[in-house]
């Protein structure tokens, strides 16, 4: 697929099928998403890709989780449509109206799949160091973008997700 057919074909998935991404696979997209240029070239980011029973227990320890209403406890702080410039706030605004209805429509589907981390059968953890700076979280961003679209180019599809 060419690059500019992959940044208009990705789109956030928000209920996986369970088909599985074969590892050979989901080593190619982390080995091409390594392109990613960085501060200094310090590609400071590391993965871990949780499938298999690995991932069944993550989904199992979130859905209970989910039930009892844990607190979050996320390494960056959540940020609500305040926190954005007016700018932002109206288009997070237009996203509300356009996918409320939708969720609303079905929310068993949305919610369920939500608290089953989307049912996904590959979950990328982007990682840092502990006290990361603010280059380390851009280039991670960047790491990020290219890893879904080198997902997208490989017949992948993907969901960048806020999580805890
Ligand atoms: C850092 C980040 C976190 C996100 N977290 C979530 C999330 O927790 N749940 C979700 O449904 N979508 C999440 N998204 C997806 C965005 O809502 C989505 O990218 C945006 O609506 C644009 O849609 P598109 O990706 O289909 O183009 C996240 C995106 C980013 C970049």
């Amino acid at each position: 697929m060419e690059i500019i057919e992959a940044i208009h074909a990705r789109h956030s998935t928000r209920a996986f099928k369970d088909t599985p991404v074969p590892v050979e696979t989901l080593t190619d997209i982390v080995r091409d998403a390594q392109q990613t240029p960085s501060w200094g070239n310090s590609q400071s980011w590391q993965v871990a890709i949780a499938t298999g029973a690995t991932l069944e227990r993550i989904k199992q320890g979130f859905a209970d989780a989910t039930q009892t209403g844990l607190t979050e406890n996320a390494d960056l702080s959540k940020v609500h449509r305040g926190d954005f410039s007016a700018f932002a706030n109206q288009n997070m605004g237009h996203w509300v109206g356009t996918f409320h209805p939708i969720i609303e429509s079905d929310p068993t589907t949305y919610w369920d799949s939500r608290g089953h981390l989307y049912r996904a059968p590959a979950i990328a953890y982007l990682l840092l160091d502990q006290s990361p700076n603010s280059w380390s979280i851009y280039d991670l961003g960047a790491f990020s973008e290219t890893l879904m679209l080198a997902a997208t180019g490989r017949g992948v599809q993907s969901l960048a997700s806020y999580d805890w």
